[in-house]
């Protein structure tokens, strides 16, 4: 399958009939926090060559991969009709998981990531002709319809983010889902008192994720705008309070 470089429309990227597609919807500068902070796990070239192991991706979770990526599949359903949004590319098969039970119901998915090495590496992953299409976006500044994706999956990208960034993407995230759909986010939170993790985790997380430890102090409520950060949503937590799951009803 070809890739074609699209440039964006001003109402923003409309489904294709073609599947596998690569648009390249803006030219959205990479933010700096990726750049300072995350340039190992994501921007330089080799990241991908060291990370991408599924082994690697569950040894940095703890072990807890396959329990979180399946939770999270699990609220979105075992078949996925209508279009659904997969915002930041996840090192590991979350997508490729993902993408059979989109294709399973005839569904379309697309993912979003700012970094064009990331969303390569995740073509590699996917079928040819998975109907998956590849948008190269800033999460904060989605180029995206409002309301037109029947649920929204995000996997351990707020805890990179500053807050502002954090606040912008989850407010995006809101913006395009459908009223009646689904977002399930799943990412760090404040492990128990109990737990002993806490204190490697946490030395951890102080020297290479500087804005992790937000989602130890606070909800993810607190970074959503109005009326949503005043509803209670479906929370799961993990591994000894290491990590939740989220869902936004929309
Ligand atoms: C989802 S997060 C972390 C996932 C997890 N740690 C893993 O195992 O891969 C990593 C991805 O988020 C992307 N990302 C970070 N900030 C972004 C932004 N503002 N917009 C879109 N993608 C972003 C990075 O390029 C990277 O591909």
């Amino acid at each position: 399958m070809e890739s074609v470089i699209a440039s964006p429309s001003s109402t923003g990227v409309t489904p294709s009939d073609s599947p596998l597609v690569e648009v390249s919807a803006d030219d959205s500068a990479i933010p700096s926090y990726l750049d300072v902070h995350y340039w190992w796990a994501y921007v330089h070239p080799n990241a991908v060559r060291v990370f991408e192991r599924q082994w690697l991706a569950n040894a940095i979770l703890w072990g807890n991969y396959a329990r979180l990526r399946d939770a999270a599949l699990f609220d979105l359903g075992p078949s996925l009709p209508g279009r659904t949004l997969q915002v930041a590319c996840v090192y590991g098969d979350l997508t490729t998981r993902l993408c059979r039970r989109v294709a399973a119901g005839g569904g379309e998915l697309d993912i979003v990531d700012i970094l064009p090495v990331q969303l390569s590496n995740l073509r590699k992953k996917l079928p040819v002709h998975a109907p998956a299409r590849l948008l190269r976006m800033d999460s904060a500044d989605l180029k995206l319809a409002d309301e037109t994706y029947d649920r929204a999956i995000m996997f351990f990208l707020l805890h990179e983010q500053p807050e502002s960034y954090r606040e912008r993407t989850i407010a995006e995230l809101i913006r395009v889902v459908k009223p009646g759909g689904k977002i399930v986010i799943v990412d760090y939170a404040r492990p128990r008192w109990w737990n002993p993790i806490r204190y490697v985790l946490g030395a951890v997380l102080a020297a290479l994720e500087p804005f992790a430890r937000d989602l130890w102090h606070d909800d993810i409520n607190t970074w959503m705008p109005k009326p949503w950060s005043e509803r209670k949503h479906d929370h799961e937590s993990f591994f000894g309070g290491v990590y939740q799951k989220i869902i936004i009803k929309r």
